[in-house]
């Protein structure tokens, strides 16, 4: 069978351009004594099975998108399938023929050698897979799944040994498949996402979306692959091109909740135009679509409502994310927690720390401490740089930091010498990836909005320093204040949020220590923030 006729027995709808109807059409114009209005019920047959027709390609192309997106193994099993099965089920196969297909003619000629190697994989028997693809591709350098078996043995075998190289070669590989002649574009789809994706693994994301472009010139209207192009915008920072492209896909198809959500969460975190976000991150999560409701786009859309001076509406919206487990509470929403439940409060003791010791160190030294910052403060040398993190409603509030990540700034260290030895000692606090150490200062007039940290991994000391009248900070429930020299410990990964009410600046010096419930291990692995 020609191809245009195999794809027109699709539906029966589809009889609209089918050789079939096309007669029968030309007849009935013919017919001369045909009365007008039959020959307006024709006419508007005709149109309806044509709209019919359009209808039927477009959910067709939809199919298309939908199925790259099986795992490929799979369809190589249905192709098996059908070359083995009875004609019933070959019959009903032909239908997707030839749109969804991933075999050639050629490759149907020697599909039961593909299936062998195929079935390698299937096992999990890798390296005799990679063998009999690589055997296949010498033998038939024109088949595309032969190279695109070898392609897929080689992703799994660098999985397997955790290996780069392997991974460049089968890179490498599935680039072959798209430009063998012949290539199903729907094995091109396979190949270029799969490429696209390990590309992306690699930090190569440049590459990865331009596989991902080409892909999209011979796909122009599949959405997903679209909103994947803005993911990887994303992750390289490239946020006005994402922008771009889920402004695209929105318009294309305004019921689109993936592209909605990241729309929504550019546009509340880097234009902070907070109304403009609230429905799209809204509708964006109601949409349940998967990507659409990752708890960034909760945790955005409820400070959008804080923004916008409606608390009450962000607290349904925390709420919500909790019930589905997305925050561990209303109150503390950190994205970045352990895979071990920990501890969980606003406020600690310093008894219930573990850490006692060095918190009366820090209070004990908290003279020196606050000498050596007052010195960065007032020579206003560089030293304070402002808060990065559009979380002032108003006011100033800046920081010094010495270590982060539980790494030691030594430039910083310079110029606070003793009070780095002093933490220096404290390897709980010094060796923290998930935090910081650092002087805080904030100016009168200011109010931090509520919000949380990234991490329940940590507890968050504030050494008093300089305490005016006037400043408060209140976590989950309950609003306290410092004291010149003591600790207060806080974590931070509750809601909160602090008022400077007073006239004259306030300083604090902030050290965060791994939350005590981790262990060694965890405190090893867990990567820094
Ligand atoms: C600071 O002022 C705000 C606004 O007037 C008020 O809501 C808040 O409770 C005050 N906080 C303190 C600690 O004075």
């Amino acid at each position: 069978m020609a191809p245009p006729r195999k794809r027109l027995t699709v539906d029966k709808k589809k009889d609209a351009d089918s050789p079939e109807t096309k007669p029968k059409r030309k007849d009935s114009r013919k017919a001369s004594g045909i009365s007008q209005f039959k020959w307006i019920f024709i006419v508007f047959v005709t149109v309806l099975l044509a709209v019919a027709a359009f209808f039927v390609l477009t959910s067709l192309n939809k199919q298309d998108s939908t199925l790259n997106q099986k795992p490929e193994k799979q369809t190589v099993v249905e192709e098996r399938e059908t070359s083995e099965k009875p004609k019933k089920k070959a019959k009903k196969k032909k239908l997707v023929d030839p749109l969804t297909s991933i075999t050639n003619n050629f490759d149907k000629s020697i599909l039961k050698e593909l299936n062998k190697a195929q079935s390698f994989l299937d096992k999990g028997q890798i390296k005799d897979a990679l063998k009999k693809f690589e055997g296949l591709v010498n033998k038939y350098p024109k088949s595309p799944l032969a190279m695109y078996g070898k392609a897929q043995s080689l992703d799994k075998l660098s999985e397997m040994r955790q290996s780069n190289e392997i991974l460049q070669q089968s890179i490498h590989a599935y680039g072959n498949v798209i430009d063998l002649p012949d290539c199903p574009l729907q094995l091109k789809h396979q190949a270029m996402r799969r490429q696209a994706d390990r590309l992306s693994f690699l930090g190569k994301i440049g590459q990865a979306i331009s596989t991902l472009k080409k892909l999209l010139n011979l796909f122009p209207h599949d959405l997903k692959l679209m909103n994947e192009i803005g993911v990887q915008y994303l992750l390289s920072g490239r946020n006005r091109d994402a922008e771009n492209i889920y402004n695209k896909v929105v318009n294309m198809d305004p019921s689109n909740g993936f592209a909605k959500s990241h729309l929504g969460f550019i546009i509340k975190t880097d234009h902070l135009r907070y109304k403009e976000a609230i429905p799209l991150l809204r509708e964006g999560i109601a949409s349940g679509e998967t990507g659409a409701d990752d708890g960034r786009f909760y945790f955005h859309l409820g400070d959008a409502f804080t923004r916008i001076g409606k608390p009450d509406e962000a607290y349904k919206v925390y709420e919500e994310a909790a019930k589905k487990g997305i925050f561990m509470s209303a109150l503390q929403r950190s994205l970045y927690n352990a895979d071990t439940p920990l501890t969980a409060r606003p406020w600690w003791a310093p008894e219930q720390t573990g850490y006692l010791e060095a918190i009366r160190k820090l209070e004990g030294n908290w003279k020196v401490i606050r000498d050596e910052g007052l010195e960065v403060l007032d020579q206003k040398s560089g030293g304070f740089i402002p808060e990065e993190e559009n979380l002032r409603q108003q006011g100033d509030w800046k920081q010094f930091t010495l270590y982060q990540r539980g790494r030691k700034n030594t430039a910083a260290c310079r110029k606070t010498p003793r009070t780095c030895a002093i933490v220096d000692s404290i390897a709980d606090a010094a060796s923290c990836k998930r935090g910081q150490i650092k002087y805080s200062v904030m100016l009168p007039g200011t109010h931090v909005w509520p919000h949380t940290g990234p991490t329940n991994c940590r507890l968050r000391l504030h050494l008093g320093l300089v305490i005016p009248k006037n400043v408060a900070i209140r976590v989950g429930h309950e609003t306290r204040t410092w004291k010149e020299g003591k600790a207060i410990i806080i974590d931070d990964s509750f809601d909160h949020e602090v008022w400077h009410n007073g006239s004259t600046f306030r300083l604090i010096f902030i050290v965060d220590f791994w939350h005590p419930d981790l262990t060694p291990r965890q405190r090893a692995t867990l990567a820094p923030i």
